[in-house]
């Protein structure tokens, strides 16, 4: 390692050290859980420092996954690159808090299939489907909040910042901005010349899917049990619609009742929330997320209300508001029967998974130190670097 490259990973690791301390300060702030007897503050965890050892030992974070990606890329060729994405999204946040949510759903839609390459940005042509299309990715959004946020970086830097980079750079800010932590980024991702609609089709994991599905999809990525059940931890923050968890509520697995394991109350709630939704069309008329238009905020907004869902009312997942107890609540939520999608309530039903679930449950530190691990780990796979992609002029096509 020469000196310039060990300089940057001691940054890159006081990043970690000191980003998790703030978090700690931040969730040792937390209240307490709604109908549920725990208490104001975090039990102590050797749990966490086991963690932390185990991941600095492993080297997971001290090099980047790919000799060309560094930790502030752009430093030279667009100085300002992360501080104009930063703002962008806290000043779209400020007008629509369900930004943040989008956008780091979007970055695991992108990540998972193929990499985090951008290819979930662009949009069909005459000879390429896009993963945009694809059923999985029906209810995605944000593609006009990325639009934004590349045209402000083309005007300050052309044809430098990738969107792939833009990509699990807002999703990195959505998570602050929704409670939490920060994590540093490597950069230098390039953007796919390609979208993956059959992948997305079949390779995104399914609201249905049992735990053994779950598991074996996000090991094959290399996420073992403990990074799967913190990356499910993304599910505190944003909406859940009704269609994807309504037959928990009355025909579970071919019978005709409910899913047996949801708490009663919690049954009763989601059916008087979803009873408007279920006789809806399973999808209603709306602007397709691939029409493009001159990106400015209020199209952002646009887009972000008009999905294909939007009659459909859904759950929120923040149980107390943005930015309260986020993870803690969800898996507090699963140890209560409380799990909205199918998928995150199969996290109690494998020992191990549920080993996590407790201890992410009963220790909010543990669970920040291990989502913000897991989200670097995330924004890290299969990315594309010089020679392979370009840096796209517009996210939605090919150069
Ligand atoms: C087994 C894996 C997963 C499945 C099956 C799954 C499925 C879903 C579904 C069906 C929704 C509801 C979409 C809607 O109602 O419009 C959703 C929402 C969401 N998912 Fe996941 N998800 C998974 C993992 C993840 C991961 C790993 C992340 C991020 C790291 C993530 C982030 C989100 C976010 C933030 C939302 C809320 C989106 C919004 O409100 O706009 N999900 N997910």
């Amino acid at each position: 390692m020469d000196f310039t490259r060990k300089l940057s990973f001691l940054v890159f690791l006081l990043c970690v050290l000191i980003s998790l301390k703030n978090q700690n300060a931040e969730t040792n702030r937390k209240g307490s859980f709604q109908n549920a007897d725990y208490s104001q503050e975090d039990p102590p965890s050797i749990l966490g420092d086991i963690l932390i050892d185990r991941k600095l030992q492993e080297n997971d974070i001290d090099h980047p996954p790919n000799e060309w990606l560094r930790y502030d890329y752009y430093n030279e060729s667009c100085p300002f690159a992360e501080q104009i994405i930063r703002s962008i999204v806290r000043e779209l946040y400020e007008l629509r808090p369900d930004v943040a949510p989008a956008l780091l759903r979007l970055s695991f839609h992108d990540c998972f299939v193929e990499g985090c390459d951008a290819s979930v940005l662009l949009d069909a042509t005459d000879v390429m489907e896009s993963e945009k299309d694809s059923p999985p990715n029906e209810s995605l959004k944000g593609f006009d909040v990325i639009d934004i946020i590349k045209s402000e970086l083309e005007e300050s830097c052309p044809g430098v910042v990738s969107c792939a980079d833009i990509i699990v750079l807002a999703a990195r800010e959505s998570v602050l901005l929704a409670g939490g932590p920060f994590y540093p980024l490597y950069t230098g991702r390039k953007d796919s010349m390609v979208s993956f609609f059959e992948e997305a089709t079949y390779e995104l994991p399914s609201p249905q899917d049992d735990l053994s599905k779950t598991i074996e999809s996000f090991a094959t990525r290399g996420f073992d049990e403990r990074e799967t059940v913190s990356l499910l931890g993304a599910h505190s923050a944003g909406t859940i619609h009704c269609k994807f968890f309504h037959n928990r509520l009355y025909n579970f697995s071919g019978t005709d009742g409910p899913d047996p394991s949801l708490d009663t109350e919690f049954l009763e709630l989601l059916r008087s929330t979803c009873n408007q939704s279920h006789a809806m069309p399973a999808s209603s008329p709306s602007p397709s997320p691939s029409s493009s238009s001159s990106p400015s905020p209020s199209s952002a907004l646009h887009i972000l209300t008009n999905t294909t869902l939007f009659q459909d009312p859904g759950m929120k997942m923040d149980y107390e508001g943005p930015r309260k107890g986020f993870g803690i609540l969800y898996y507090r939520s699963l140890l209560q029967g409380k799990g909205l999608l199918f998928v995150d309530q199969q996290m109690t039903s494998g020992e191990e998974t549920e080993t996590w679930v407790r201890a992410y449950a009963s220790d909010g530190t543990l669970f920040q130190r291990d989502f913000g691990l897991t989200m670097i780990k995330l924004s890290d796979l299969g990315v594309l670097t010089s020679p392979m992609g370009q840096v796209r002029l517009s996210c939605r096509k090919v150069n």
